[in-house]
């Protein structure tokens, strides 16, 4: 492969994951379409998002189609199944969940809450941006607490953080854009003495992918504690960004609270499809799996060109471009490739999502090309 490839020659796409193929080498990947279409700026591979490229499980897929054919009626009890399902998945009591169109849901009841209430959130800076959105959205205040030198969480400045008027202390944990993790030890410990203060709410958005010894969810400890509460979506790893479904799971109390600002949101085709996606492990190991291979690729490249990166808990990396990110997001564009836009105050790091490990490759050739 040369640095004269062009983006004509990369028609990477569908074909492959329809197929089970895994490309790993150039070669294979030029005889691919994206969509149907070759790779341009507009119709460019995305790397931006925390998607999953490989799409629903297609076993969910069949029953989803199959529930459209009933999505003209009221399906009260598939709610419940769901709930049951996954409650039982995760070993919690079914008054211990809820269910919704997506963890935005949730984020924004909290959200809204707090803000109606003219109270304070704490959340790290930067971090995933929704609840901080909705708390100053209806009147309250947000602290936003500068990450670590490390570019980790530093829970100890958003203990020092925390405030009289503070009602919630936000956490992301993998973080995003950037992907560290919190200590278990260290944040179980946090959350304890933060929830006597105020309301933890941690989003573990991106939690199947956090193979780390160090990393653990903190749903068992939100049900026992009416201040704690663990957001979770369908969005990545089953890839139901569109359809929608997501997760709270806290404490009886405070989950009967939740549930008087989320109705019936959730369509009947994606209820079912997501009663089949969480109990299918193998296709959920497959992702996995696939995402490890993109990082490996993605690594590969940072080590290569001797460039600064942090090693990923999620299906995103984040490293340090040199180069200012939106002349980076520009340029790859061009080729292409969208990657993720700029976050501040690391204005020349990038946020790249993983795509198809094939996919991958056509990254690093472009990437190398205009800026290696
Ligand atoms: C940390 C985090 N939480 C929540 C969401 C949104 O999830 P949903 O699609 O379930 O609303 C995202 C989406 O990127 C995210 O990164």
């Amino acid at each position: 492969m040369t640095n004269k490839i062009t983006r004509r020659e990369w028609l990477v796409g569908t074909t492959a994951a329809a197929s089970g193929l895994a490309l790993s080498s150039a070669a294979s990947a030029r005889t691919l379409m994206n969509a149907g279409k070759p790779i341009s700026k507009d119709n460019p591979i995305r790397y931006t998002n925390n998607e999953n490229p490989y799409g629903i499980n297609p076993k969910a897929l069949k029953v989803m189609n199959e529930a459209r054919n009933k999505a003209h009626l009221y399906q009260f009890r598939t709610r419940r199944n769901l709930e049951a399902i996954v409650a039982k998945m995760e070993n919690v009591p079914i008054e211990c969940i809820a269910s919704g169109a997506g963890s935005t849901e949730f984020l924004m009841a909290t959200g809204a809450i707090c803000g109606f209430n003219g109270g304070n959130v704490v959340a790290p800076d930067p971090t995933y941006g929704s609840i901080t959105r909705y708390v100053e959205r209806f009147g309250g205040t947000v602290t936003r607490v500068p990450v670590g030198e490390d570019m980790a969480i530093s829970l100890d400045a958003m203990r020092k953080a925390v405030r009289a008027d503070t009602q919630i202390v936000y956490l992301c944990n993998p973080n995003n854009p950037i992907p560290t993790i919190i200590e278990k030890n260290a944040l179980t410990a946090f959350c304890l003495e933060m929830s006597k203060k105020a309301m933890v709410v941690i989003d573990e958005a991106y939690f199947e992918y956090a193979g780390d010894d160090d990393y653990a969810s903190m749903v068992s400890l939100a049900v026992e504690n009416p201040n704690i509460l663990v957001i979770r979506t369908a969005s990545k790893i089953h890839a139901f960004a569109s359809i929608r479904i997501g997760f709270a799971f806290g404490n009886p109390d405070t989950i009967k609270s939740l549930r008087r600002f989320s109705a019936m949101t959730a369509s009947y085709p994606a209820m079912m499809g997501a009663i089949v996606s969480y109990q299918d492990k193998e296709y959920q190991k497959f992702v996995i799996d696939k995402n490890n291979e993109s990082l490996e690729i993605l690594y590969k490249m940072f080590e290569d060109l001797g460039r600064k990166y942090i090693r990923s808990n999620s299906n995103f990396t984040y490293f340090h471009a040199g180069h200012d990110a939106m002349d980076v997001y520009n340029k790859l564009l061009e080729s292409g490739c969208q990657v993720g836009r700029q976050y501040k105050p690391y204005t020349d790091w990038v946020r790249i999502s993983t795509a198809k490990p094939e996919e991958m490759h056509y990254l690093v050739e472009v990437y190398k090309r205009e800026f290696g």
